[in-house]
């Protein structure tokens, strides 16, 4: 699929436009237009929906330990300070940038790859931000600008074996950067705390610092106690939480998939120590489930569970969703969500200080004093269990999702081109979205044939009576064959248009995106039709 296009089709329908435009724009933020709004919103909806309020709490799901219970929380993007340094993003939420003198860009060091390639004696160390072929392309074309050669000189520069990340070259001294011309230019590497700084209230100093949330996880920790005293639940439960986030990336990039704002639909899932492999097992398999069943599939989505070396010291096993983004070279996925196996690490932190991991134990992080460099709160954090008679602190499965990403992969998947018979049976060409009818911004438009013989009266009854179960749109203006390549282009799955014989037979037909089939039903079921292809 051509990116280019969907970037297009996004800005041109109104799903996604950059953000502050009129003012030239600003990197790594993004707006969702009425289109977008509504297919983000319907995928937020469809993940509460599924993962909370529809959750049936009496039965043990398929392939769950038990039965258990999910109830949701609101919780602030600005919180004590406190909470960053216990959570660990105060010291360790950073990502290491490069500078570049000449041309003032900034780049993330582990982003930048390169080829070493020399010609007549002298060597270089080519840098680009692309992988692939595209990085390849790019390197070639750099190559011959920085010696001085045309294209017809090519096989005189010796390029040495493939791309290899910037972090394997130890000497800068030779590396021409991603977006400079002369040698030497990027500064050695700098670590860049990822967290937005604001100030609270009249202090300006660091007083009064405080921190934009990089995830809504931690506010989910910090109420456990709250939640427990007051809503009933008994472990295992969850709490999910959807909101924004901030992360001040260093190189926001590849449309929404890398934004400086963006949402976070997360989960704390809270069981007993000796139950958590079970439950972190279940909270991998459903959540994959989740995105089959809303139309991500085949080899383009995959489940990946991290190697041992590359898990966080706190966990005991952690899983990616990830999806092959069109904007990534073969063979490459993005990341989705992750399923992350936290131990007791979150609420024993938020009780007792920082941790880190010693051996097979967590122990407090001591400053040179021996005191801990990060007090927690001190509050008691764990949980008495009325039937065992035992005190435990929970352990914590995190299914964490990017509302934003799974946008994007649900565009990206459901972008379809075909070639279909026009009214004169020549091929023409036809752009639709595929996106399952829950996700749809649209559920279904309706149009009179033509705007007379009382067909509009009609059409607009039945938009009206429609509006009151789903989100439909009404359409009288140009040639039919437009209007069904107008909503066929935002992926709505029903097209519903009155025509002579409705005003005799007070039937419509019902035409299918997917298909294109079209079928008659009574003016009076359209409702019951469209309930029944919609699935609800
Ligand atoms: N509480 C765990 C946590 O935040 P994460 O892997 O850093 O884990 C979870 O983030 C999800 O949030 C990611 O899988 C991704 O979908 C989304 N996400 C993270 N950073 C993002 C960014 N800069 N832009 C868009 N989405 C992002």
């Amino acid at each position: 699929m051509d990116m280019d296009k969907l970037v297009s089709l996004c800005k041109r329908r109104g799903f996604l436009f950059q953000s502050s435009e009129i003012y030239g724009g600003l990197n790594g933020f993004w707006d969702y237009g009425p289109l977008g709004t509504e297919l983000k919103r319907n995928i937020k909806e469809a993940w509460w929906r599924d993962m909370i309020t529809g959750h049936d709490d009496l039965d043990a799901p398929a392939g769950a330990p038990s039965a258990f219970q999910m109830v949701g929380l609101d919780s602030t993007i600005i919180m004590h300070p406190q909470i960053w340094k216990c959570s660990g993003h105060y010291d360790l939420f950073h990502d290491f940038m490069v500078d570049c003198r000449e041309s003032k860009k900034r780049y993330r060091h582990d982003q930048v790859r390169g080829r070493w390639v020399s010609y007549q004696g002298k060597r270089a160390f080519v840098a680009t931000q692309f992988g692939g072929d595209e990085g390849l392309a790019e390197t070639e074309q750099k190559g011959l600008k920085f010696f001085g050669l045309r294209a017809k000189d090519a096989e005189r520069l010796a390029w040495e074996g493939d791309l290899i990340s910037l972090t394997k070259v130890a000497d800068f001294a030779e590396v021409l950067g991603p977006d400079a011309k002369a040698l030497g230019t990027l500064t050695p590497p700098r670590e860049f705390n990822l967290m937005f700084k604001t100030y609270v209230g009249a202090l300006s100093g660091e007083e009064g610092a405080a921190f934009l949330r990089p995830e809504t996880a931690q506010g989910i920790f910090v109420n456990f106690k709250n939640v427990v005293d007051s809503s009933r639940v008994s472990v295992p439960f969850g709490i999910a939480q959807v909101g924004k986030s901030f992360r001040n990336e260093i190189t926001p990039r590849n449309f929404t998939f890398r934004s400086r704002e963006f949402e976070q639909m997360e989960i704390e899932f809270f069981c007993h120590p000796s139950q958590s492999a079970d439950w972190y097992k279940y909270w991998r398999d459903r959540r994959y489930r989740w995105y089959t069943e809303l139309g991500l599939a085949g080899d383009r989505l995959i489940l990946r569970d991290h190697h041992q070396d590359e898990l966080s010291h706190y966990s005991c096993g952690t899983a990616d969703i990830e999806y092959a983004f069109p904007f990534l070279p073969p063979g490459e996925f993005g990341e989705l969500e992750g399923i992350a196996h936290r131990g007791d690490f979150d609420l024993r932190s938020h009780m007792e200080g920082k941790l880190v991991r010693e051996g097979d134990t967590l122990v407090v992080v001591k400053d040179a004093e021996g005191k801990p460099r990060h007090r927690g709160s001190g509050k008691d954090l764990s949980y008495y269990d009325d039937i065992t008679r035992e005190r435990f602190i929970p352990h914590v499965i995190e299914p964490s999702a990017g509302a934003d990403r799974a946008t994007l992969a649900f565009l990206c998947e459901a972008y379809t081109e075909d070639k279909v018979p026009d009214e004169n049976g020549n091929p023409r060409e036809r752009v639709f979205l595929k996106l399952h009818p829950r996700l749809a911004p649209v559920k279904a438009a309706v149009f009179p044939l033509v705007k007379k013989d009382g067909m509009p009266e009609v059409a607009q009854k039945i938009y009206r009576d429609l509006k009151k179960h789903f989100n439909v749109y009404y359409d009288e203006k140009g040639a039919v064959g437009r209007r069904y390549a107008r909503q066929d282009e935002i992926g709505t799955p029903y097209c519903i248009t009155v025509d002579g014989e409705t005003l005799t037979s007070g039937t419509v037909t019902i035409r299918d995106r997917d298909t294109l089939k079209q079928w008659r039903v009574k003016v009076d079921d359209c409702v019951a039709e469209l309930s029944k292809g919609l699935g609800g």
